[in-house]
């Protein structure tokens, strides 16, 4: 895994494990998020190679004897690839990019690139978007994003594994690397902290998905055979957890008390739903979770005070600001 220290690879470290792989996580902890370390170096089964993607050398030593790449490397979301777009473009396209190019030869089954559905920026279809959808990236990082796909699509005919694309709901619930720059984390812990919330556009809409089921996800793409998935890219996330944000804080609400205000005219324009049709017709992905059952989690994991540290390090807990040094 690339950049499997972060968000979404913690859990899926685990979840490989669980499911009898092996793991290497190749990460540069870009946010300083070295508390994940410990769990990635000290568990049966992963190793831990802190380098960037970037670097050839380190590259080929976390290369070395893997049979299947999972992408999750990028600088991920918006206000941060806002904050640092060369070095977004640095990572999540010319690196990304190296990358593929380093894959072949090596003997390897499949490379797992993580997109979002961030790409489809602004949909006005009156159907969910299917994967066949036009592209409108509205930032940075969906740019990034939808300009990498098009160089794995391009070189389907000159590589010698199965790229498979995936592009990602937006993600929630708990990790051992827990980010609240995302939303339904980010309402859930602002109401549970008695912190007033102001929520901006609450009838756009989004599709969400929990961590676990992403993760569930990957692993059936790993799994499935190379035929049914090899140069597809697949929607992921479920029909029913598209929600405008206006639903996301109604539910939060019912869960605990709070103080939010709804305000007009923020600066984030995505507006879509997405269809998961795809996914759950080839591989019989379903979510399993829905904010119903995970905002209580997520209450007590705030509430008994699991985040109290990040007073003086915000950036360990979301995609704020990058370590100093990482250019
Ligand atoms: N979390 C979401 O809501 C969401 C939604 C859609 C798509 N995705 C995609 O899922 C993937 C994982 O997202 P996440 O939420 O876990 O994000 P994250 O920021 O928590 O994790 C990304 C990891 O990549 C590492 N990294 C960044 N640049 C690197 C580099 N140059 N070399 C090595 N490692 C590097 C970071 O240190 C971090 O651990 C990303 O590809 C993202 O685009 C996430």
């Amino acid at each position: 895994m690339i950049g499997g220290a972060g968000y979404v690879g913690c859990v899926l470290s685990d979840a490989l494990l669980t499911r009898g792989y092996r793991v290497r996580v190749m990460d540069n902890l870009l946010y300083d998020h070295f508390h994940v370390a410990e769990g990635l170096i000290a568990r049966p089964g992963t190793s831990l190679l802190v380098g960037d993607l970037r670097d050839a050398h380190a590259l080929g030593q976390a290369l070395d004897g893997i049979t299947d790449v999972v992408l999750l490397a990028s600088l991920v979301g918006d206000p941060i690839s806002r904050k640092y777009p060369e070095l977004a473009k640095a990572v999540n396209l010319r690196g990304s990019k190296a990358l593929l190019d380093a894959l072949s030869g090596r003997g390897l089954r499949r490379l797992v690139f993580t997109s979002t559905c961030s790409n489809y920026g602004l949909w006005e279809g009156t159907e969910p978007a299917t994967e066949s959808a036009p592209l409108t990236p509205l930032s940075v990082y969906a740019e990034t994003k939808v300009a990498f796909e098009q160089a794995i699509l391009e070189r389907r005919g000159a590589i010698d594994f199965h790229p498979v694309i995936l592009r990602l709901s937006t993600v929630f619930g708990l990790s051992p690397r827990m980010r609240f720059d995302l939303t339904v984390n980010e309402f859930a812990r602002a109401i549970a902290s008695g912190v007033k919330l102001d929520v901006y556009d609450k009838d756009t809409w989004r599709p969400y998905c929990h961590v676990r089921d992403i993760c569930q996800a990957i692993i059936s793409v790993l799994r499935a055979p190379d035929e049914v998935v090899s140069g597809e890219i697949f929607n992921v996330g479920a029909d029913e957890n598209n929600l405008t944000k206006e639903q996301i804080v109604e539910e939060v609400l019912r869960h605990v008390a709070g103080d939010v205000r709804f305000v007009e005219g923020g600066g984030d324009r995505r507006n879509y739903r997405v269809s998961f049709a795809k996914i759950r017709d080839t591989l019989g992905f379903r979510a399993r979770f829905g904010l119903p059952a995970v905002v209580p989690q997520m209450v007590r994991a705030i509430r008994c005070g699991l985040y109290r540290d990040d007073a003086g390090a915000p950036d360990r807990y979301g995609n704020y600001a990058v370590r100093p040094g990482i250019v």
